[in-house]
């Protein structure tokens, strides 16, 4: 079993440089541009972007599934193309596609999965997987008869089966009922807490909100924004206006403003902006209904910052 505590100056994970060009029938996709960022060692690091942005492409170069077109991954000093099997061992991955070998029980996958890790006498670490995954009724079953749900718990034991310091989490609520969620981040919280270190990609904004310290964002393959957490909210558009209207918005704010159905958001620096935009809509004539001003949320900061890379 690998340490949890290394030299703290060592990141747990190293992107550096990284590109990824996919070449195929279709032609050529530059996928990941030079991305590069460190992740600590104990941290809950949060990777956001919108669908295609690359999330996936890194995480399959991290576990040696993809080969980087340029750049270096480390995950604790362990180069993952020349120093595989080391780096392999540091990570626990949970992959966004449910795969699973549909002819052994639960148990026995995760037995299986432990002596390709070369852990021998897993089973009491085993058993407090399936416990705390809400999985121990189920450790007979075969895989094929789980439901979707299910087979993503046994993915997430899978992944932890050696208990590795790095701690990948690629989508992993993704279609998943409330429950396991919950089940989910109780335990990757506790792990986290004893020391683990977690890298998760979610497009569950409140989810990366809640949970994650410091976030990266991609955006077509290059990263546009890495902070903590609580500075990328501080540092954004501080207030949002939220109302419901049934009417077209005047051009002046239309520009600005996120529509969904009836309801429409706007960001505002302060209560003098908040006052212009009222009066905007009631000189225009706009009826508002269920009128509220609020902190901007991650989802606010996110929808901003993708909205700068399209401009720039
Ligand atoms: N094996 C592949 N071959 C060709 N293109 C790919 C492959 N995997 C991903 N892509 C493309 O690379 C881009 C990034 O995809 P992906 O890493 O899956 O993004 P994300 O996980 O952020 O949704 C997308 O445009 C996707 O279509
Ligand atoms: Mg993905």
């Amino acid at each position: 079993m690998l340490p949890l505590k290394n030299n703290q100056n060592m990141p747990a994970v190293a992107f550096q440089n990284v590109s990824k060009v996919y070449e195929g029938a279709r032609g050529r996709l530059q996928a990941l541009s030079d991305v590069s960022f460190d992740i600590r060692q104990g941290e809950f690091f949060g990777l956001l972007g919108p669908n295609g942005a690359g999330k996936t492409t890194l995480i399959s170069i991290l576990a040696g599934l993809a080969r980087a077109s340029g750049g270096h991954v480390r995950v604790l000093g362990h180069d993952v193309v020349s120093d595989y099997a080391a780096a392999r061992k540091a990570l626990g991955i949970v992959p966004q596609e449910l795969v699973f070998d549909p002819f052994f029980s639960v148990r026995e996958s995760l037995r299986i999965q432990s002596g390709y890790f070369g852990v021998k006498g897993n089973d009491a670490w085993i058993d407090e997987l399936l416990q705390n995954l809400g999985l121990a009724d189920k450790a007979g079953a075969n895989m094929r008869q789980l439901s979707g749900g299910m087979k993503r718990r046994v993915l997430v034991a899978q992944a932890l089966v050696h208990r590795p310091p790095v701690i990948v989490l690629d989508e992993p609520t993704a279609g998943v009922d409330v429950e396991l969620r919950q089940t989910l981040w109780q335990f990757v919280s506790r792990l986290n807490r004893e020391g683990h270190t977690v890298l998760l990609t979610t497009h569950y904004l409140e989810e990366a909100e809640a949970l994650c310290g410091r976030i990266g964002m991609l955006k077509q393959g290059r990263l546009v924004a890495l902070d903590k957490t609580s500075a990328l909210l501080a540092g954004r558009a501080s207030t949002m206006l939220r109302f419901k209207t049934d009417q077209a918005l005047p051009e002046a704010i239309a520009g600005q403003a996120r529509v969904t159905g009836r309801i429409v958001q706007l960001k505002a620096r302060d209560a003098a902006d908040v006052e212009a935009v009222l009066a905007t809509l009631r000189s225009a004539g706009v009826a508002v209904e269920d009128l509220e001003i609020g902190r901007a949320d991650l989802e606010d900061v996110f929808l901003e910052i993708m909205q700068q890379g399209e401009a720039a």
